[in-house]
């Protein structure tokens, strides 16, 4: 059996859970699923990165100690999982003990291989990033990823030697070109280490931030944010196995946001490097969900709130429009326009509509028992074929998580059931006396319902609930229908969105 195990970023627990957060968690989820499906012992972490100046000033703003602002914030994440119907391996938390002593020991490790040095520096200091930013860097002298003003500081730092470790990382990208997914992200990185790469600062004095793990070999500092929580990918694993016995680490795919490319591509490589662990295998960089052309948050002001749609709409036509909408590695758009017209034409119409005829025909025809195939013909071996181009499309793409083209291509043979349901038109063959025509009808019945059976397990990892209420709806098997299977209860499972005008 094939082994399987992704990441998520761990949330900042300074806010709460929005759709950024939930769409990377469901993107780990739906890929982790589909690994499950095609028969990968398949695992996937989460949690929450609970360290860092700007959880120490939330907590502050609350007027609590960091410790119970964590305690409380990472309850939101961890919560909001079981509402998207998340099913993560593990869930981490930096402040647990295992997590700091392995930050530690690794510090000590590099500290004594010589790997980290102190020196004074100074530079331009953003409270937002939490980092130094080169003169250079900065955009109209103000921090270039979040536009707020910078301050000039003056202070005695480590620093871990990232510059040795250039032309390594540069070499392992070129030799591996789909190690950082899509393509273009690997150029956006191989043009950053076209410059020289500087040095690391990994602390931070306690002086002015005193939430954080303490360095092991001077204590009067802690570690920088990004250092801790990029070691959670290993330290969360290090106790767990694969069935198989073999150990989780090198991951599969860290699964990330655009924005944090650097960090993952450079920074944490280079200290792994540095480690003498194993490279993650790929890292992959989706786009940005936008909203009125900027990166949405949790309302961004608009009045849309994207959680709002798990409430109304429920979990799997959510989990649905985030999959489907989202080319994986693009931004999209959230609206309430396109998502409307996502899931009518797709769910109500297409599948809904296939299932719900399928269901019925064969209810009034045959007693609700799915009829044995009589005289399949070129018609029946053409629509089939839309089904097995979709296994084989879902099994050579997963890899590369291209999961809107994956689901694009599973609704491709829905819309072919329904074309062939036009043509073939079993609702008139159920008038007719003639045998041949009874034979017809119970081959189309059998194969809508084969076709159906198909997509519905091939949708599975996307929407797990309404993929397992249609497949009871069509006598739940897990096999190739033979014809016999006693229908299930049939509802509506895709209800249309009816707009109010
Ligand atoms: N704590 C760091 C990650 C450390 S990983 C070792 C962090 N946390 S975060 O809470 O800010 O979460 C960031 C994740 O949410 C990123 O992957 C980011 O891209 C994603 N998103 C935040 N807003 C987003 C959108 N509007 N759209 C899609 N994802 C975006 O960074």
């Amino acid at each position: 059996m094939p082994n399987f195990y992704a990441t998520t970023p761990i949330y900042y627990v300074n806010d709460k859970p929005h759709i950024g957060h939930a769409y990377t968690t469901v993107l780990a989820d739906v890929l982790t699923r589909y690994h499950k499906l095609f028969g990968y012992d398949a695992f996937f972490m989460t949690g929450v990165d609970e360290h860092g100046q700007k959880v120490q000033k939330a907590a502050a703003a609350r007027g609590i100690s960091p410790q119970e602002h964590v305690d409380e914030y990472s309850e939101h994440f961890r919560n909001l999982w079981p509402k998207l119907n998340i099913d993560y391996g593990y869930f981490i938390r930096t402040t647990d003990g295992y997590h700091k002593k392995f930050v530690r020991d690794s510090l000590q490790y590099l500290f004594d291989k010589g790997e980290i040095y102190s020196k004074e520096y100074e530079g331009w200091y953003s409270v937002g990033e939490e980092r130094f930013f080169e003169e250079a860097e900065l955009v109209d002298g103000k921090d270039p990823i979040s536009g707020r003003p910078v301050e000039w500081l003056s202070e005695k730092n480590y620093f871990f030697k990232m510059s040795s470790y250039q032309q390594k990382l540069i070499d392992h990208i070129n030799a591996n070109p789909n190690w950082i997914l899509p393509d273009f992200r690997k150029n956006e990185v191989l043009g950053f280490l076209k410059k020289p790469l500087n040095d690391l600062c990994i602390s931070r004095p306690k002086s002015r931030l005193s939430w954080g793990i303490p360095l092991p070999f001077d204590e009067d500092f802690v570690t920088y944010v990004w250092v801790d929580a990029l070691e959670n990918y290993i330290s969360g694993v290090q106790d767990k196995k694969h069935k198989d016995g073999t150990p989780l680490w090198p991951a599969d795919f860290h699964i990330i946001g655009k924005d944090i490319l650097t960090t993952h591509c450079i920074y944490w490589p280079t200290i792994i490097m540095a480690m003498g662990w194993e490279l993650p295998k790929h890292i992959l960089a989706h786009g940005w969900w936008m909203i009125d052309g900027s990166k949405m948050s949790k309302t961004s002001g608009t009045g849309v709130n994207p959680m709002d749609y798990v409430e109304t709409y429920g979990i799997d036509v959510f989990r649905y429009f985030l999959i489907r909408e989202m080319v994986v590695g693009l931004d999209a758009t959230f609206g309430h326009d396109s998502f409307v017209r996502r899931i009518n034409s797709d769910l109500a119409n297409d599948l809904g509509n296939g299932l719900n005829r399928i269901h019925k025909l064969i209810l009034t025809n045959f007693g609700g028992k799915i009829p044995a195939p009589a005289q399949s013909g070129e018609q029946e071996k053409e629509l089939l074929s839309y089904s097995e181009k979709a296994i084989q499309f879902a099994k050579e793409n997963i890899g590369e998580a291209k999961l809107s083209l994956v689901v694009e291509e599973i609704l491709n043979s829905v819309k072919a059931l329904n074309r062939y349901l036009e043509i073939t038109a079993p609702w008139k063959l159920a008038k007719s006396t003639e045998q041949k025509d009874k034979d017809k009808l119970a081959t189309v019945l059998y194969t809508g319902a084969e076709v159906l059976r198909i997509a519905l397990n091939l949708l599975s990892p996307v929407m797990p609930q309404k993929a397992e209420q249609g497949r009871l709806m069509l006598g739940g098997s897990d096999e190739v229908l033979k014809g016999g299977e006693i229908l299930g209860e049939g509802e509506a499972l895709f209800p249309r969105i009816l707009e109010e005008k």
